[in-house]
């Protein structure tokens, strides 16, 4: 047994010529006089070469019986393959550290239900590992993003005693004696009186929605960042969130190269998102653009999925959406001061078809207009006292958005479904793994 440290996969380029050990996975191995590994360690892939002359007897024969995702320890001399270029292993001997006998994944193709009920597995395939890298780089993002402008982190409580998003998609669990609690749909009314505090606030972190509906867009767990703004109005957050996906799709493209090829993204369309100002039409407008593509919309209506695709099959680049009928947006965004029907909301809609990934907006400031609409809405003033006590004193216009962690990274990566974005997904009619 040697004693010399192992090195990982990501630095093989910089290591040619040098002997090295690696541990890992076996992701395939073809067997010909010449014995093929294809070895991943979750750094990265390297093709490890076994040549009857090169490697050891012993280990020449264990490389001919290797399964798949058998657990290795390789040693040899990190070379450049000659066609490709890149870094590849010419191996002198190696060790197998855990067996793995039939495993259920195989190169063939499966079915998406097989797939999910085997996640745990699933996460080690290719396309699993480049898309989780590249919500890793996200959420990196994210927090650079706001850390470095000055943002101060407020993370929110996921036990909350009332609903921010509506009633009727609430996770409800017994909570001692204060009776019912509910697992937050958004972390947003936490943040309002954040800023009060500290100028700018944000949270990050799981929300919840009971949406009864499957659909390629939702999942019942999802994270959510949620900047807020004090003295900032409707266009600040147009501003702002634009500012915000251009940092991450510029993250993206220049960190996660290697994820991006693997998934066989298109990058036009992301340089075009990165490169352009975001088209901005009110929703009025938007109705009048989607009866000329065929949809059956009308006026005071909310989009439905079909017509965000509709719309944002139509474009080549993100849009902002605002003003929309308050009937239904939350109780709490502020009215258009110029046409009382409409509330100061804004939603940006990817492009290539996938729809609203941040909804946001100007936060009503008034404490009149917010105790109607309390009413109005049929909620619980008792729960919601500390929330009006950010209009008692000193009430100043304010606003923020939320962005869907798993859109962005479906976007991003052109996924067909938001299934994959997350490690372990939940939706309706998935628990486990
Ligand atoms: O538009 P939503 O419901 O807005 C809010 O929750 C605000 N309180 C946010 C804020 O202003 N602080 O949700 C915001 C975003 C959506 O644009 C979408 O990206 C994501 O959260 N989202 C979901 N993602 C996956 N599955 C679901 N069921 C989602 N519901 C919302
Ligand atoms: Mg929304």
């Amino acid at each position: 047994m040697s004693s010399q440290p192992f090195t990982e996969v990501r630095f093989l380029a910089g290591q040619v010529g040098e002997t090295v050990r690696l541990r890992g996975w076996v992701r395939n191995a073809r067997t010909s006089k010449t014995r093929f590994i294809e070895l991943r360690d979750g750094s990265g892939f390297v093709q490890c070469v076994v040549g009857a002359t090169e490697a050891d007897p012993a280990s020449y024969e264990l490389a001919g019986k290797l399964t798949q995702e058998a657990a290795i320890s390789v040693t040899g001399v990190v070379q450049l393959h000659p066609k490709t270029g890149q870094p590849e292993l010419l191996v002198k001997s190696l060790e197998l550290i855990g067996g793995s006998t039939d495993f259920p994944i195989t190169p063939k193709e499966h079915g998406t239900e097989f797939l999910m009920e085997n996640r745990h597995l699933w996460l080690r395939s290719k396309r699993q590992w480049a898309i989780l890298r590249i919500r890793h780089t996200l959420v990196k993002g994210i927090r650079d993003f706001f850390d470095e402008d000055g943002f101060t982190l407020l993370d929110a409580p996921i036990l909350t005693p009332s609903a921010c998003e509506g009633t009727s998609t609430l996770f409800g669990t017994e909570y001692f004696h204060e009776g019912m609690a509910f697992l937050s749909q958004s972390g947003q009314l936490y943040q309002e009186p954040g800023i009060a505090a500290f100028g700018k606030t944000y949270c990050f972190g799981p929300t919840f929605r009971a949406e009864k509906s499957k659909t390629r867009r939702h999942l019942t767990e999802f994270w959510m960042v949620e900047p807020e703004v004090a003295f900032a109005h409707l266009d600040d957050v147009m501003v702002l969130g634009e500012r915000m996906t251009k940092f991450l799709i510029q993250r993206v493209l220049e960190s996660r190269q290697e994820e991006l090829k693997i998934l066989e993204r298109d990058l036009a369309p992301l340089e075009t998102a990165l490169n352009n100002t975001f088209d901005r039409m009110t929703y009025t407008d938007a109705v009048e653009k989607l009866k000329t593509l065929g949809s059956d919309i009308q006026w005071g209506e909310d989009f439905g999925n079909d017509d965000e695709t509709i719309l944002m099959n139509a474009t080549d680049r993100p849009l902002w959406v605002h003003r929309f009928p308050k009937v239904f947006k939350a109780f709490y965004m502020e009215p258009d001061p110029l046409d009382s029907r409409l509330a100061l909301g804004a939603d940006l809609l990817a492009p290539e078809g996938y729809g609203e990934v941040i909804g946001g907006g100007e936060r009503a400031s008034d404490l009149q207009f917010l105790l109607d609409q309390i009413k109005h809405h049929e909620l619980n003033r008792a729960d919601y006292e500390w929330y009006l006590d950010v209009r008692k004193y000193g009430s100043v216009p304010h606003a923020g958005f939320g962005m869907g962690l798993e859109r962005a990274v479906a976007w991003i990566c052109k996924l067909p479904h938001v299934r994959e974005t997350i490690p372990y997904p939940r939706m309706m009619g998935t628990l486990r793994p």
